[in-house]
């Protein structure tokens, strides 16, 4: 695990100049923190990272679709690599420029399309014939002629979670390798649209760099063999290490390893990472409620809950637990558990632990990024607030969720 913009003075956890008692004190809980600095760090390690290669690091803005987070990384010269329409409006609401924006995803309706072509964004990355065929049509219909990626399923193992794992050949994404060349031999079929790159994404979660780099591979054989394919797009970046002794790949040794394989190819790069910008840059903040044992477990009962955050219940995944301040109270062996009626609803299991007493902060740790965007308002629990930090000074850039809010659209 590693922390970025967030650190213990004394025994106090902070981020950056504030510390996380304060705002806890002020915001309530549950909340989540980002580290202003944090994320630009991480994003200006791949953005360095590609120096001298002609690029665009492409936030993913599914990972944290915060307007305040998506302005900061807007400013630091980031693109956008959306998969919705909702995604569209979002990053134009922070102030982004379309010219910027990549559309990825499987099931782009018409209205999507119609949405990014109105707004000129910058290229599509389309996953089948069908939907060139409807990225043609639509632009006919407007004089337009869209620049479009293919994306394509290389059939390399991510080695990560089964749900998360998108590049092997049983999956739903992109077009086979060897169907691709003969799509950019019809490519006069679909007048309206301009297809000239190529684009992949693996999976989420690599601790190894490898699989990433054997897809470029795959990428820069067909680009070899297609004269039309002026850009690739690798898709998400790397992982980042959750748990104590876990590694993750180094970006910048990674990125160079990119630059390798790329140097004297005349090609535009684009890369989409999101996980690796945001994730470690953010916590929530949770109070423990109640210690409770059974005859089998020790519990410890906090007011955060799986609606809060999913990432445990939905996927086993392992997020650290730190005292906000550190007790010397020696340690427990707990499961961290939330208000939410299902026994998933756990932050963490057999947990080793400070020993926490009700009234005590918990930091979960590396949950800046598919933390908040997967909040869901279940058993009727508002969602929690963002709050972002730039050195000694933090704001609220999402209010916490009102008892009206959960009924916002609703009619008896
Ligand atoms: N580009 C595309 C087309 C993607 O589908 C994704 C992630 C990314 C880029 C960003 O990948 P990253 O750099 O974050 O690895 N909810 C899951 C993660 C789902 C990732 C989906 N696609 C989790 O909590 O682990």
């Amino acid at each position: 695990m590693r922390l970025a913009g967030f650190d213990y003075r004394r025994d106090a956890l902070y981020c950056e100049e504030v510390a996380l008692e304060h705002i806890a004190a002020r915001a309530g809980t549950p909340c989540y923190v980002y580290s202003s600095r944090g994320i630009l760090e991480s994003f200006s390690a791949y953005d360095q990272g590609l120096a001298g290669l002609p690029h665009r690091v492409c936030y993913a803005v599914k990972a944290n679709s915060s307007l305040a987070v998506l302005a900061l990384l807007d400013r630091a010269g980031a693109g956008f690599d959306i998969v919705s329409g909702g995604e569209l409006f979002r990053v134009l609401a922070a102030g982004a420029e379309a010219s910027r924006v990549v559309f990825s995803g499987v099931g782009k309706t018409a209205p999507e399309i119609e949405y990014a072509l109105d707004s000129g964004i910058c290229c599509f990355n389309a996953e089948s014939e069908a939907e060139l065929g409807l990225i043609d049509a639509l632009a006919a219909r407007r004089s337009l002629r869209p620049r479009v990626g293919l994306r394509v399923n290389p059939d390399v193992d991510a080695a990560t979670h089964p749900y998360i794992s998108t590049g092997l050949r049983q999956h739903k994404f992109g077009i086979a390798l060897r169907d691709a060349e003969a799509i950019f031999q019809r490519a006069a079929q679909w007048p309206h649209l301009s297809l000239e790159g190529v684009s992949c994404h693996i999976g989420s979660q690599l601790l190894t760099a490898a699989p990433l780099e054997e897809a470029l591979d795959h990428l820069l054989d067909l680009a070899a063999r297609v004269p039309a394919v002026r850009f690739l797009d690798l898709g998400g970046g790397v992982g980042v290490p959750y748990q104590p002794e876990q590694q993750a790949p180094d970006v910048t040794a990674f990125l160079t390893r990119v630059r390798e394989r790329l140097a004297g190819h005349d090609l535009f790069f684009f890369i989409e990472p999101g996980r690796s910008i945001v994730a470690e840059a953010g916590v929530l903040l949770t109070r423990v409620l109640y210690r409770k044992n059974s005859v089998a477990k020790e519990f410890v009962v906090v007011d955060a809950a799986m609606n809060d955050l999913i990432r445990p219940s939905l996927y086993e995944a392992h997020h650290e637990i730190l005292p906000v301040r550190r007790p010397a109270r020696g340690k427990i062996l707990a499961d961290v558990v939330g208000p939410v009626c299902e026994t998933g609803d756990f932050l963490a299991l057999d947990r080793e632990m400070d020993n926490v007493l009700p009234g005590d902060l918990l930091a979960v740790a590396t949950a800046g990024a598919y933390c908040f965007v997967a909040a869901s308002n279940y058993n009727s629990r508002p969602r929690p607030p963002e709050i972002l930090v730039e050195g000694l000074a933090w704001r609220t850039i999402r209010a916490r969720e009102s008892y009206p809010d959960l009924i916002r659209g609703e009619q008896v």
